[in-house]
Parts: structure tokens; C-alpha cells; sequence
């Protein structure tokens, strides 16, 4: 069990949805012809993400999920925002909502909800009747860090600001490890402990893990240049077959971002590298590569939740690395407002009982492991959220990255994607076997 259970009231869920549209709203405060381009196949138009948010926010709390009931649009205009009907490569040319309409609608839901989000909260069980609030708030925060990512490949003059300051980094720790000792911890959690986790992230179970050691912080710029510098691009061994057919196939030759001179983009403006900045936007054959290069591995995601979250002292799982505190400024880099990861060193505090840092946010985390449901797996309401993707073509992402809203994070929190993409905020942490 973890060390201190939370009880969810309507209060919190309802200042957490707050944020969640605060967010979106700021994101999509863009011109017009700006929220209808489609800015890279890989994205949506950010008036389709807007418009979506709102529908899956009725479908799952005024319709309970029931998509034959009648909603707040018309059949027809609901149709447009299924995700799985219309591929994101597509969307420009359907017949979305205007910006002001779209706007309009999501308002008009989130007054709808209000009142069922009271109502729940005075359940005997709020854990269990908040929960559908709980995962609409996980969803409109994700497609805010999706529109990041849309905001970050969108080309043509900045129109986000410079990002809230962070605190510095400390020499020192870029390339340390940590030993995490041989012996079983607690995987996953369970709906009392955890009232808002998602189903992949359930049940809790026991594992032994063998002995193993990880990297303290995750890897920086500085050290990534070294690969590039050392041919890493154009030597095969380093890599997977896979990884090498797509390093010659998409023209890799550096992280998404960055370019010949030392500069990368970062959302409209040119800027040099910063070294003690963890490496982000890097496809998961490169963070393999990179690990080979440097004499190591990826972590499983076992090992990884692992090492943020057992505490060996107590036998008990924190509910955050650092302890039972929610997380703050002083702890991680979360919520989207930095528009980039914190320099390595930066959240001593927030260390996990083994010592290993920046475990949450700043960079989404490449593991080696595929996804697949723990034991006893139970489909959530929302019932396509995890199963259709088990066993498919993609690579757990563990951590969050400085994009991830903090009330929808946990150290059981699971993100898979395609092994080839990096336009996620994602980054590299080692591992080495003892
Ligand atoms: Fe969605």
C-alpha cells in the first residue's frame, strides 16, 4: 500500500478541470487561420483538439458514456471529433467547428457538468463517483501537452511567451547512477489507493526485481552532442536494425529540434543548446542507440517505477518519489509552463528514496518495454483507451514531461507511442545491468 491514500473531493476535481480549461483556452488564444492549419500530419488542427476536448467531456459526464444518447451537437458535427474515425492526417478537411463556435460548445458543457461533479462528491464513495470527472481532466490535459507538441512543429514566429524560470541545476550529477538493490516492490496501484488512476495502470501486484543501477538524472544535451559528434548517426552498430533502416529512411542525423550550429527551435525561437538540459524530442531507436553508445541500456518500466517509487527503508510505495506531498515547484517541473525541461540537478528535493532525481516531469522517459496490460487487467469506462493498443508496435514513455498537468501524474502513470516518433517531449534515462 502506499503511505497516504487520497480522498478526492468535488472541490479538487472541479479545481483541477479549472486548470485543465485554463490551459486550453490559453492554447488555443491563436488567430484563426492559425487553429484551423494543420501544422504537421502527425497533429490536428488545434480547433479539432478544442472541439474534442468538449465532446468526449459529454459523452463521459453528461451521457455517461452512452454515445447513442443524444448530446450537446448535432449527430452529424459529433462525428467529426471521433478519434478513432478520423485519422489526425485528415481532420483539416472535414467540416469542423469555427474557433467561436467551438468555444461556445465547450463552455456550454463544462456549465452542464458542474452540477453532476457536486453531486458526486457527496457519494459515499466520491473515489469511485469522481472518477469519470477524474479522467476527463487526464484528457483534456494530455491534448494540452498534444497541442504543445502541435505549438512546437508549427513553423513561423513565436506566439508563446519565453516559459516561467526554473531553478538551476548542480554540477556534478549529469552521468552519475544509483544502485537499486535486488528484491521485490509493489507494481501498479489500486483504485482505493489511487482513486484516479486509469486501468493500464492497475492492479497493484508484487514483482522481484532483479539488482540493477540507474541513472540519477536523465541524460543532457551536453552529453548527447558527444554521440552526434562521435558519428553516432552513421554508425549501424549502435543500433537496432529497425532503428538504423529509420535513421536512413527519415534522414536522422540529430534530435528533432536541433540544427547543424549548436541551435535548436524551440517553439518559434532560436536558441543554443543548453548542456545541462535533459535531451528531449528523440525517437526511441535513438535513445536506444545512445544507450549502447554510452556501455548502457534502456530500463525496463519495472525498473523504472521501481526506483521512483519503493521505498526499501519502509518496504511501503510512495505515492510520489520525493514522499506523500502533492507536487510543487520545488519538486518538479510540471503543469506546461516552462516550455522546457529544467537543467539536471534541479529538484534535489524531489528525489525519489533511492536517491534518483527528476524522475517526474521535464522529459517522458523511454523504457525498453513494450505495452501490455498487468495481470488482472479491467478495462476503465472509458473501455478504448489501453486495450486496443496492448501488443502493439510501441514503447512505454514513463515520468511525464514538463508538459504533463501535475493533478494527472503518478509514478504508475503509463504513455506508449511508436517507437519512430519523437515529436514528444521525450527523453533518455539509463540503465545498467549489476
Ligand atoms: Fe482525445
Amino acid at each position: 500500500m502506499t503511505t497516504a491514500p487520497q480522498q478526492p473531493t468535488a472541490e479538487t476535481v472541479v479545481r483541477d478541470l479549472t486548470a485543465a480549461r485554463d490551459r486550453t483556452l490559453h492554447l488555443t488564444d491563436l488567430d484563426e487561420p492559425e487553429l484551423l492549419r494543420q501544422h504537421d500530419p502527425l497533429m490536428s488542427p488545434m480547433v479539432w483538439d478544442l472541439a474534442h476536448i468538449g465532446q468526449q467531456e459529454d459523452l463521459w459526464l453528461l451521457r455517461g458514456g452512452e454515445a447513442g444518447r443524444p448530446g450537446v451537437l448535432p449527430v452529424d458535427v459529433e462525428a467529426l471529433y471521433d478519434a478513432f474515425t478520423h485519422p489526425r492526417a485528415v481532420r483539416a478537411g472535414l467540416p469542423l467547428l469555427p474557433p467561436v463556435e467551438a468555444r461556445g460548445f465547450v463552455a456550454d458543457v463544462r456549465a452542464r457538468v458542474l452540477d453532476g461533479i457536486e453531486a458526486a462528491g457527496r457519494s459515499d464513495d466520491p473515489g469511485t463517483a469522481l472518477f469519470p470527472a477524474a479522467m476527463v481532466v487526464s484528457h483534456e490535459q494530455q491534448h494540452g501537452e498534444t497541442m504543445l507538441q502541435t505549438l512546437q512543429l508549427r513553423s513561423g514566429p513565436a506566439v508563446l511567451g519565453a516559459g516561467t524560470a526554473l531553478p538551476p541545476g548542480r554540477p556534478g550529477v549529469a552521468g552519475t547512477s544509483v544502485l537499486v538493490p535486488a528484491g521485490p516492490c509493489q507494481l501498479g496501484v489500486d483504485g482505493v489507493e489511487e482513486p484516479f488512476s486509469l486501468d493500464n495502470e492497475r492492479p497493484a501486484h508484487t514483482v522481484d526485481v532483479p539488482a540493477f543501477r540507474i541513472g540519477r538524472v536523465p541524460v543532457t544535451n551536453a552529453e548527447y552532442a558527444r554521440f552526434v559528434a562521435d558519428e553516432g548517426y552513421r554508425t549501424p552498430r549502435w543500433w537496432s536494425e529497425r532503428g538504423w533502416a529509420h535513421v536512413a529512411e527519415a534522414g536522422l542525423e540529430r534530435p528533432m529540434t536541433w540544427h547543424a550550429d549548436g541551435t535548436r527551435t524551440r517553439f518559434g525561437t532560436v536558441e543554443e543548446v543548453p548542456g545541462d538540459e535533459p535531451v528531449q524530442h528523440v525517437t526511441f531507436f535513438e535513445a536506444e542507440a545512445y544507450a549502447a553508445w554510452a556501455g548502457a541500456r534502456l530500463p525496463t518500466e519495472v525498473e523504472w517505477e521501481k526506483a521512483a517509487s519503493w521505498d526499501p527503508a519502509t518496504g511501503t510505495r510512495r505515492r510520489f518519489p520525493w514522499g506523500a506531498s502533492e507536487p510543487s515547484a520545488q519538486l518538479a517541473n510540471l503543469d506546461g509552463v516552462a516550455l522546457r525541461p529544467a537543467p539536471v540537478g534541479a529538484y534535489p528535493a524531489g528525489a525519489s528514496a533511492y536517491g534518483v532525481e527528476q524522475l517526474l516531469g521535464d522529459v517522458w522517459e523511454w523504457t525498453s518495454s513494450a505495452f501490455t496490460a498487468w495481470p488482472g487487467f479491467t478495462p476503465m469506462l472509458y473501455a478504448q483507451y489501453s486495450e486496443p493498443f496492448f501488443g502493439g508496435d510501441y514503447r512505454v514513455l514513463r515520468g511525464g514531461s514538463w508538459a504533463v498537468g501535475a493533478s494527472t501524474l503518478r509514478p504508475s502513470f503509463r504513455n506508449w507511442d511508436h517507437p519512430q516518433r519523437r515529436q514528444v517531449f521525450s527523453g533518455i534515462r539509463l540503465a545498467w545491468d549489476v
